[in-house]
């Protein structure tokens, strides 16, 4: 059962992020008693609401599949309340207290959680409330923030600074939620507990990492958010960087957060800015047949913006390890399919003694349909000698198939509950990262790359498989078909 009794404070609770993923987590963490029956939690955002009109609002997104599910549901709205006020005002902050310590007499809880689903523009008003009005040296005090966490490497500093006048880093959860995915925690297992992977990880088998983020929808309306950040910073810095260093970092000493943190800004600190060449932005267009609006079109989006929706970026990690081994990121918008996955080239055979061979490649698929298979050359059965490529295959619905895999942002509250930061960002890693960004970004946004423009619903912009072959990824010689593809 729940190891911790907390209070937990969902702030921006009328907002989207709220609705869709922070509510639905903690009802799938209460429905499975990772959370104390005892921990109430706070609702607190502008909008005005009433119990029954919260209540409507947190569970639009729970899924009840059947009459147990029903039932945890009004258990789970029973511990659930909400406060309005405004983001910077004391007073409105000091009612919160009240209400916090209202529950805190029935539930007994001696720990608090502020879960931040906030606007950047109300962050730092909103920490600074919180500090002052609802902060007590003798209550564990926890914060979950989410990103933005700045623009670039300017504002991300500025932002740590203000957030670290306030609260300690011990009590900063950044949240990336990639990091909660099932096979994205896996990485570290499978590197690091199997010899024969362990022994091949490195720039003296693998000829290059290809890692890829597709996804089928547009901006939707939220073209003028989007249009800010642009796919670099929405997807790239952060889920895909995060992939990266966890395919990229040395084992750490222990698995303590620290341990692990440290060598995530080792590795990333070893990776120069990104290059103007190794660099294509793409940007969509209607769909063909014309139906389906293009990312222009969207009337909150600036007339004429040259916002990447879609990014292919090559690094490179200049260490032992990886020297010379291209890190192809791709990510895009308005494609094809919805796919996340990680995909580890080898090198040809040396000297074969074989035509018509293909490279080994480890394929880790991070979603939809978890699942990891290694590509590799077999005999085809049969008389004669040819070669065939074939699998090995770990798919998790059919391995697996009785277990449920948790939504990242479920083990991600969990483990911010346990006090366990080794999956959340850290300040330094995050300076990391945005010093690889900052300069290209830069160049971005002073609209000096023009944005291939992509139909939407393709497989994206015209030059990526070029791009993709410049760093030495090669397609398979042989036709082959991965049973399991769900396209
Ligand atoms: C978010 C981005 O961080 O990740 C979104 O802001 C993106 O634009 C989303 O759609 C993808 O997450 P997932 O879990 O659906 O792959």
């Amino acid at each position: 059962d729940a190891k911790h009794l907390y209070t937990i404070v969902v702030l921006g609770a009328s907002g989207d992020l709220a609705k869709k993923k922070t509510f639905p987590a903690l009802f799938g963490l209460f429905k499975n008693r990772y959370l104390s029956r005892n921990t109430r939690i706070i609702g607190y955002a502008r909008t005005k609401m009433d119990q029954t009109s919260f209540e409507g609002h947190v569970s639009k997104f729970i899924k009840v599949k059947n009459e147990e599910d029903k039932a945890a549901l009004s258990r789970f709205l029973s511990v659930c309340s909400y406060q309005s006020g405004q983001y910077d005002h004391d007073g409105d902050f000091q009612e919160l207290e009240k209400h916090i310590e209202r529950v805190e007499k029935i539930s007994g809880a001696k720990e608090r959680l502020f879960y931040m689903a906030l606007p950047p523009s109300v962050f730092i008003p909103v920490a600074a409330c919180l500090k002052k009005n609802n902060y007590r040296q003798d209550v564990v005090t926890r914060l979950i923030v989410e990103k933005p966490f700045g623009m670039d490497l300017d504002s991300s500093r500025k932002l740590a600074k203000e957030l670290g006048a306030l609260f300690k880093e011990e009590e900063i959860y950044r949240i990336d939620h990639y990091l909660g995915k099932e096979m994205v925690k896996n990485l570290m297992i499978l590197r690091f507990a199997n010899v024969i992977f362990g022994s091949v990880w490195n720039r003296h088998s693998i000829d290059n990492i290809q890692i890829t983020f597709k996804e089928k929808i547009g901006t939707q309306g939220r073209g003028g958010y989007f249009d800010e950040f642009g796919i670099i910073r929405d997807v790239m810095q952060n889920h895909l960087l995060q992939i990266l260093t966890l395919v990229a970092m040395e084992p750490p000493v222990t698995l303590s957060s620290e341990d692990v943190r440290d060598e995530k800004v080792k590795v990333l600190r070893f990776i120069p800015p990104i290059a103007k060449e190794d660099i294509l932005l793409g940007q969509y267009t209607k769909s063909e047949d014309g139906k389906e609006p293009g990312y222009l079109d969207d009337s909150t989006v600036p007339r004429g913006s040259k916002t990447p929706t879609y990014a292919a970026a090559t690094l490179f990690i200049h260490n032992e390890r990886w020297a010379g081994v291209p890190f192809v990121l791709k990510c895009g918008k308005a494609l094809d399919q919805q796919k996340t996955e990680i995909r580890i080239q080898f090198k040809d055979v040396p000297g074969s003694i074989f035509t018509n061979l293909s490279r080994n490649e480890i394929v880790i698929r991070v979603q939809p349909g978890e699942a990891l298979y290694v590509k590799m050359m077999n005999k085809e059965p049969g008389l004669g000698m040819k070669t065939i490529i074939s699998d090995l295959d770990l798919s998790y619905s059919s391995r697996f198939n009785s277990s449920v895999i948790p939504e990242a942002y479920e083990s991600l509250i969990l483990d911010a509950l346990n006090g366990d930061q080794s999956n959340f960002v850290r300040d330094d890693e995050l300076d990391a990262a945005w010093k690889i960004f900052t300069p290209i970004l830069k160049t971005i946004d002073e609209g000096e790359i023009d944005p291939i423009p992509y139909a939407l619903g393709s497989r994206g912009p015209e030059g990526v498989s070029e791009f993709v072959a410049k760093y030495g990824y090669t397609r398979e010689q042989q036709q082959y078909v991965w049973p399991q593809h769900s396209e």
